[in-house]
């Protein structure tokens, strides 16, 4: 029995639990469920990422502590996890005294063999706020192309990258205050120094996916920098211990004490089961000289592997602790082939599915499309009703559904005493092995492409049996009874096999198999001479009206386009421009929070006029639109309406215009603004037309 360690990254405490989050604690909790399955002793830890400035921000925005807030999106995270049945065995905060404790420890030692250094740095500060400014808290004028409203980091209208420094005008985002130049002692975590172990550690066999491993190289050659782990005070976090009197101000950087969290969850877990059966030990799990007897699993998305893959391991190595047996990095969640959109509707939160759609559907779409590859995945989303109908509905239940009846009317639920169909049978067990590997191995794709052809050998028999037409003949009793044993038999396994991925579905199947386990090993018993109960329905139908409506009630009438990431950059001392891999800017953020009329008054919606509206080459959505809005020049603008309009229906019409909206770079040239239209993206879209009246260049609102 192997004794396995699994965590997924620990949410932000800013936001709430959306679809593409889902994508990596359904990945974990399915192969969780596998391993724990196939017998293994796997404990499954988790926590809320609770610290740095955006959450401090977030708590000021909404009038709170930061421990209110922390403690109110804890709530609605386990709440939202429950749903989706992601079986942690323990979920807990890195705003932890664990926490603290394993930081400043692990800080302690790195400090004590000298990997720690201070550095004075000059970072823009704003003077009303009191605070120093993180780059996407800093807009301005593009050194390059004079673009307003450009982010301290890169341009969005000519794509230069740029110092927050050399930006012109510059304001602080926080304040609207010009920031000044101010300098401060930081510390530094001598990466450079664990450049040869990290070389040797990211290449071993198994521990990292290749794809990773060859990013990682190129990192690698282009030779790491040291790590800046401090941020000035006001911050929300951990205080740095052991420094200066003078210097009482220095904090933790959020991501020192993030993946410390999943110790101390850990930690914490082991205290609540000490002295029960089901006790561990914390030092098995941890100490570097207990490397070989246990393993440590951290499952994350592609965007996070430079702090999984490199700064992790090495504090690890610098303070005596064992390093992961394997970091499993996946991609992004995209919806109908694009990033998640609020103004689509494809920003999708846990919870909004949930009210409309049985989150076990969403388990076994990922679960059919998730391998052990960095790919993004697709959830389009008439895949995913034609998949679930078809494989879950149509396939699995259905074996159950048209073998029960005659079991329990005709033979008072009692299965035959004899297996009618010993290969068959035989062969779907022997399956079971094959899907365990693809479980293991997180090719969980692979793993349900071989239980639907399981499924289908099982219709295939029922099918040729016609248990139906017989049991309108005089002397096929005993035949019908066994044809739907063998049935019934076979679901079982089915069960077994799908139990990963639909804890509620196949617990249910339990009750009304009357067995209590579905073991990968249950499976070699049959059930022969067996009471069953009768059959409840065990999966409905996806119907396409819960869809429609799940995406409208999803749908944000405006499109917010200046939402950056989260705290994610690798900062550096120096101006490191290898960028972690497609380090993603989630360009919608994943908090939905209201805004207030001051807001939405900031949106400038204009009166214009079409003056020129073409296709565009090569773009199957965009219409190109020429608007007069009663400036001096006309904007170009551009339209994803091409499917629902001829560019004539448009031409010299008085339409709404977004004036305000930061100009955005796209392949085909630079949109200058937004037309306003309503409906659903995918089956038609009316724009906003005014009457002739109206007079280019009024505001609206
Ligand atoms: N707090 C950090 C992780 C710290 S781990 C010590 C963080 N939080 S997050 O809330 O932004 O993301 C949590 C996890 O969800 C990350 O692994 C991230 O990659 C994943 N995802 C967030 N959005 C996602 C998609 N749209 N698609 C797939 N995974 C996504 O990062
Ligand atoms: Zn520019």
């Amino acid at each position: 029995m192997r004794q396995i360690l699994v965590t997924s990254a620990l949410p932000y405490a800013n936001g709430p639990i959306h679809l593409g989050h889902l994508v990596e604690y359904i990945q974990t909790d399915i192969w969780v469920r596998a391993m724990k399955a196939q017998g293994h002793q796997v404990t499954y830890v988790c926590a809320d990422d609770a610290h740095g400035t955006a959450i401090m921000l977030k708590a000021k925005d909404n009038g709170v502590t930061p421990e209110e807030q922390i403690a109110t999106v804890k709530a609605s995270h386990e709440a939202d996890f429950a749903k989706f049945l992601i079986d942690f065995d323990n979920y807990y905060s890195t705003h932890s005294e664990e926490n603290r404790e394993f930081s400043e420890l692990i800080y302690r030692r790195l400090n004590g063999a000298g990997h720690i250094s201070t550095r004075d740095v000059e970072q823009l500060y704003d003077p009303e706020a009191g605070l120093f400014l993180a780059d996407r808290f800093v807009k301005g004028e593009c050194p390059k192309c004079a673009a307003k409203d450009q982010y301290g980091d890169n341009c969005e209208v000519c794509g230069t990258t740029y110092n927050a420094t050399e930006l012109k005008n510059a304001y602080s985002t926080l304040s609207g205050a010009a920031p000044i130049l101010k300098s401060s002692k930081h510390y530094f975590f001598d990466l450079p120094e664990f450049s040869e172990f990290l070389s040797e550690w990211t290449r071993h066999e198994g521990r990292l996916q290749p794809a990773i491993a060859n990013k990682l190289q190129e990192w690698f050659d282009a030779g790491l920098a040291s790590w800046d782990i401090s941020r000035d005070a006001p911050y929300f976090g951990f205080k740095i211990p052991d420094t200066p009197d003078d210097e009482d101000d220095k904090y933790f950087y959020v991501w020192l004490d993030a993946p410390v969290g999943y110790m101390a969850s850990f930690k914490n877990l082991c205290e609540q089961r000490q002295g029960s059966e089901q006790a561990l030990n914390f030092d098995d799990y941890w100490l570097a000289e207990n490397q070989h007897k246990t393993e440590v699993y951290h499952f994350i998305g592609k965007d996070i592997v430079y702090f999984h893959a490199l700064f992790w391991p090495a504090m690890l190595a610098g303070s005596e602790f064992r390093t992961p047996s394997g970091v499993f990095a996946h991609g992004f969640l995209m919806v109908n082939g694009e990033k998640m959109s609020k103004s689509r509707g494809t920003f999708i939160k846990a919870e909004t599915f949930n009210e409309h759609l049985n989150p076990e559907y969403l388990r076994y779409y990922f679960a059919s499309k998730l391998t052990d590859k960095v790919e993004d995945i697709n959830l389009d989303l008439e895949d995913f009703m034609q998949k679930v109908n078809s494989d879950m509905v149509g396939k699995v239940v259905n074996i159950a559904s048209r073998s029960a009846g005659f079991i329990v009317k005709k033979y008072d639920g009692m299965l035959s005493q004899q297996c009618a169909e010993p290969e068959l049978v035989a062969d779907i067990v022997r399956t079971g092995d094959e899907i365990a590997t693809a479980y293991e191995n997180r090719e969980f794709s692979q793993a349900m492409r071989l239980i639907m052809q399981c499924a289908d050998k099982a219709n295939e028999y029922i099918d040729s049996k016609k248990p139906w037409a017989l049991a309108k003949e005089e002397g096929s009793e005993q035949e019908v009874q066994d044809v739907c044993s063998v049935a019934i038999n076979i679901f079982r396994q089915l069960m077994v096999y799908l139990a990963p991925v639909l804890p509620e579905l196949t617990n249910n199947a339990k009750e009304f198999l009357n067995i209590d386990e579905l073991s990968f090993a249950s499976r070699h018993e049959l059930l022969l001479g067996h009471q069953i109960n009768k059959f409840k329905p065990l999966m409905q139908r996806i119907e396409q009206s819960q869809i429609d409506a799940m995406i409208e009630a999803s749908k944000e009438s405006l499109e917010k386009t200046d939402d950056k990431a989260d705290d994610k950059k690798a900062s550096t001392s120096t101006s490191n421009k290898t960028k972690p891999i497609e380090q993603t800017e989630h360009t919608e953020s994943p908090a939905t929070a209201f805004i207030g009329i001051e807001d939405f008054a900031k949106v400038e919606m204009t009166v214009a006029k079409v003056l020129a509206c073409n296709h565009v080459e090569g773009a199957d959505k965009l219409l190109q639109f020429t608007l007069d809005v009663g400036e001096d020049k006309p904007r170009n603008v551009f339209s994803g309406i091409r499917k629902f309009y001829e560019p004539e229906q448009l031409q010299d019409k008085k339409v709404i215009c977004v004036t305000n909206l930061a100009p955005r770079k796209m392949k085909f040239g630079i949109s200058e603004g937004m037309i306003l239209s309503s409906g659903d993206p995918k089956t038609g879209l009316v724009v906003i037309t005014l009457p002739d009246e109206a007079v280019v260049g009024d505001r609206l609102g």
